[in-house]
């Protein structure tokens, strides 16, 4: 059930908050699971003093970092970060992942790559065996026609993702499209992975090769870290 979900989303989120020390700068990724994290830090700054910065992945990740009274940096001021945390649509045995349900998947891959270490929050709900999850690549606007035609030739079903309170298109923080791309059931994904990247007009998709640990939120209240 919806509620049961939001039980195991906030386990992990508040769990993954609790790793972050005195001193650190941290990623703060997107989405519903690690809306919980950046609650809890900012909870912990306040509550405990904690003196953190902190790089925000997204629109939505800066305004809930403000929101939650949690002092922000860029990537200009600290290139390096300690942790990153983020959650993911999909995750494999691998700790393969597919990111970019929300759209946000390219600032996302920066932060985290300019990570030390990389935290990923999930409900169990997100985890396979294999990969089988639509890749949401993100594109240049006036390349969208060619990407699709690279992603067909790949073996992939294109869909331009559009805007639900808007018409026409999602438009990403970045001011680019996303594309959806279907595989099936993705045997490799690290090949796939360079494929698409090296697609002509993609700026960035979503597959993801460097999470570090992944926190799971079980349905009995509990959690499991993988890694
Ligand atoms: C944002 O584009 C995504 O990469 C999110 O990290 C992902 O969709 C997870 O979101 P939820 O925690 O809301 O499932």
């Amino acid at each position: 059930t919806a509620s049961s979900s939001t039980t195991e989303k906030e386990i992990v989120g508040k769990a993954a908050a609790n790793v972050i020390e005195d001193g650190m700068v941290v990623g703060l990724g997107t989405g519903s699971t690690t809306a919980y994290a950046i609650k809890e830090l900012g909870r912990r700054v306040f509550e405990e003093n904690l003196e953190i910065l902190a790089v925000p992945t997204s629109y939505q990740s800066e305004m809930l970092s403000i929101e939650a009274g949690i002092p922000l940096t860029t990537l200009s001021q600290h290139p390096v970060l300690d942790i990153a945390i983020d959650g993911a649509d999909q995750i494999d045995s691998d700790l393969n992942a597919v990111k970019g349900g929300g759209g946000a998947h390219t600032r996302e891959k920066v932060v985290s790559m300019s990570a030390n270490h990389f935290i990923v929050v999930v409900d169990e709900s997100k985890i396979s065996d294999r990969l089988d999850h639509y890749i949401p690549v993100e594109v240049l606007s006036y390349s969208r026609n060619l990407v699709c035609n690279q992603i067909k030739t790949l073996g992939g079903n294109p869909t331009t993702r559009m805007a639900t309170r808007k018409d026409g298109p999602v438009i990403t923080d970045n001011g680019n499209f996303i594309i959806d791309a279907s595989f099936g059931v993705i045997e490799d994904p690290l090949s796939l992975s360079k494929e698409l990247s090296g697609c002509t007009g993609v700026v960035e998709h979503g597959i993801f090769h460097n999470v570090s640990e992944v926190y799971i939120g079980k349905k009995d209240g509990s959690f499991e870290i993988i890694s």
